[in-house]
């Protein structure tokens, strides 16, 4: 068990190595596309500048297609100006068993080729009665709830050992980006529990009082594992569904899709908005 972070490590290495072979050697910013992000691929790929890279993840050493709906299985290689992006169509959660470290694989093979930024994105329940479902929001902070830590075992490689500071854990120059080209957007602290099935009106009261304002199965994890290699995160959430209990509808997995598929074209377009704007914020200080 205590080997299980070098051994994580060890994977996140070798797929880097295999990914190596048919993708450009260096990337620098990796986009996770969660519930109701994943429809925005064909408009990232029209984005590119240089020709799309294509994998499907099951080839990758690590990486198994993910069970979730609505959930993609490629690792794409696309250019945006000259930001070279890795796009990651769908991701593994921890209630699919497979264990924290398969959760986070991503970040670690990412980190491995380059990339020192993470755009994580999901679809969440919302608990605003006063926000739009159907509506991005930025996440400010998070509250973990999983009872997980992807640090767990002996003290892992490479950098900061495993008393990782998650004070700024959600990059402020990130969050001002977004701002910058969205300035009504909301920002929100989300809670991350473990799932895979909804939570209670109950819970949903509890975490209200405990300031979170959205909740969902998932982020939560993999920002600490890109904190801990430096990697700066910035987290989106698509509000799916106002959570348990306040909508006095019930909740159903089918539902959460259809939002997100309904808000494709939003979530795109914000998406491309960023990277963008990404890219010429990096170009300034490139140059
Ligand atoms: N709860 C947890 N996860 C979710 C929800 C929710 O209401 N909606 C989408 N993912």
């Amino acid at each position: 068990m205590e080997n299980a972070v070098h051994e994580a490590f060890a994977l996140a290495e070798h797929a880097a190595t295999v990914i190596q072979k048919t993708f450009p050697a260096h990337h620098e910013v990796l986009v996770v596309l969660g519930s109701g992000w994943a429809e925005s691929v064909p408009a990232l790929e029209a984005l590119s500048t240089s020709p799309v890279h294509t994998l499907e993840i099951a080839e990758i050493p690590g990486f198994k297609k993910p069970t979730a709906l609505g959930h993609g299985g490629a690792l794409k290689s696309i250019t945006v100006g000259s930001t070279p992006v890795l796009l990651l169509t769908g991701r593994t959660h921890l209630y699919e068993g497979r264990g924290v470290h398969a959760v986070v694989h991503g970040i670690r093979t990412a980190y491995n080729l380059g990339c020192r930024t993470v755009i994580l994105t999901n679809g969440a329940g919302c608990l605003r009665t006063d926000w739009q479902v159907g509506t991005p929001v930025v996440i400010r902070d998070h509250i973990n709830l999983t009872a997980h830590s992807p640090l767990t075992g002996d003290n892992a490689p490479p950098l900061a050992g495993r008393f990782v500071d998650l004070t700024d854990a959600y990059a402020t120059s990130l969050r001002d980006l977004v701002r910058s080209i969205e300035p009504s957007i909301n920002e929100a602290v989300y809670l991350g529990l473990h799932g895979p099935h909804f939570e209670t009106p109950a819970e949903i009261t509890m975490a209200a009082t405990w300031g979170a304002e959205m909740v969902g199965m998932s982020t939560v994890l993999e920002t600490i594992a890109a904190r801990h290699l430096d990697m700066n995160v910035l987290a989106l959430s698509l509000a799916t569904n106002l959570a348990s209990g306040l909508s006095g509808n019930k909740l159903s997995g089918e539902e959460v899709i259809q939002v997100g598929k309904d808000s494709s074209k939003r979530v795109g377009d914000l998406l491309s908005r960023v990277l963008v704007a990404f890219d010429q914020q990096q170009n300034g200080k490139r140059s």
